[in-house]
């Protein structure tokens, strides 16, 4: 396994023991990664799966509230400029993929989402409203740009959950686990399609730069933070002191937290030059590949 720590995080911890995840895929023809179908089912999921704590599982619960909607908008923000891309077959069928990917995303996480609870319908239909706002306000290389900074927080999020074994051992299901694993495994997979179509049609670093702090802003202040607290409150445990705590070592604390180890990742998008791929996630992704017993790495030669 890469073992490669890029946020000066702590040795990960003994892997643990996770079961292949069955799944069907395709491979559009010359892109790089597959469109998976994984089967998943969520009947003995656990209320709170994660750590056996409300707080931490009420949070993925929120962040898994927002795909449907926000993996559609990303989807139609990529798509819209499908027409600019006859020039470079190669990345047009990647665009395919990524469309294939996205979608499977979304549909496992409204499968997730029914059995997460009433309260997870506050958050999403917050999501649907802001991307229903965006779509009609704003001209697509906008939508386009807040494709591109979104897909960059999924990214780092996705490959640092990766390399966070330590977290894993948390996880009370092993549905739900797999699910995000093989969420994070092909939001890295995909983590440059968005980008190479931005630069594609000429999108500027400035304007690349410049999209992150609102999208920032708005993904946390409008989005995560208050999904998280609502359904939180909802469940009646806004005043679980013992939760709150434990949530907040297990992804704010100084050194070992889940996104205090991801700030630098998340920094690097400010870098003139940036690309995703500057980050080497391959032999993570094979490793990862392999443990969940997906067929295949790289695309194949012959399709
Ligand atoms: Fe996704
Ligand atoms: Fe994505």
């Amino acid at each position: 396994m890469d073992v490669k720590n890029t946020a000066g995080q702590p040795a990960e911890a003994t892997p643990a023991n996770i079961a292949p995840l069955a799944a069907s895929h395709h491979w559009p023809k010359l892109a790089p990664f597959p469109v998976r179908k994984p089967e998943l089912d969520f009947a003995d999921t656990p209320r709170y799966w994660f750590g056996d704590n409300p707080v931490l599982t009420r949070h993925m619960d929120a962040l898994s509230s927002l795909f449907p909607d926000g993996e559609r908008f990303f989807v139609d923000a990529v798509r819209d400029f499908q027409q600019a891309l006859a020039d470079t077959p190669a990345l047009r069928q990647e665009v395919r993929a990524f469309i294939g990917q996205e979608a499977r995303h979304s549909e496992q996480h409204t499968h997730y989402n029914a059995g997460a609870g009433e309260a997870v319908e506050w958050s999403r239909q917050r999501c649907e409203r802001l991307t229903r706002f965006a779509r009609k306000h704003l001209p697509p290389k906008a939508c386009l740009a807040v494709t591109i900074c979104a897909e960059h927080f999924t990214a780092t999020m996705g490959e640092h959950l990766l390399r966070r074994e330590d977290i894993h051992g948390l996880h009370r299901d092993p549905e739900a686990q797999r699910m995000w694993l093989w969420h994070a495994i092909e939001e890295t997979e995909h983590k440059a399609t968005a980008f190479d179509v931005w630069r594609h049609v000429g999108g500027s670093e400035t304007a690349r730069m410049a999209h992150m702090l609102p999208v920032t802003a708005v993904l946390l202040g409008y989005l995560i933070i208050p999904a998280t607290v609502e359904l939180t409150r909802r469940d009646g445990q806004l005043f679980n002191l013992r939760a709150w705590g434990e949530a907040a070592r297990v992804l704010l604390h100084p050194r070992r937290g889940y996104y205090t180890g991801l700030l630098r990742d998340y920094f690097a998008w400010f870098k003139p030059g940036f690309h995703p791929n500057d980050s080497d996630t391959r032999s993570l992704l094979a490793s990862w590949r392999a443990r969940l017993g997906f067929e295949g790495g790289d695309a194949p030669a012959t399709h």
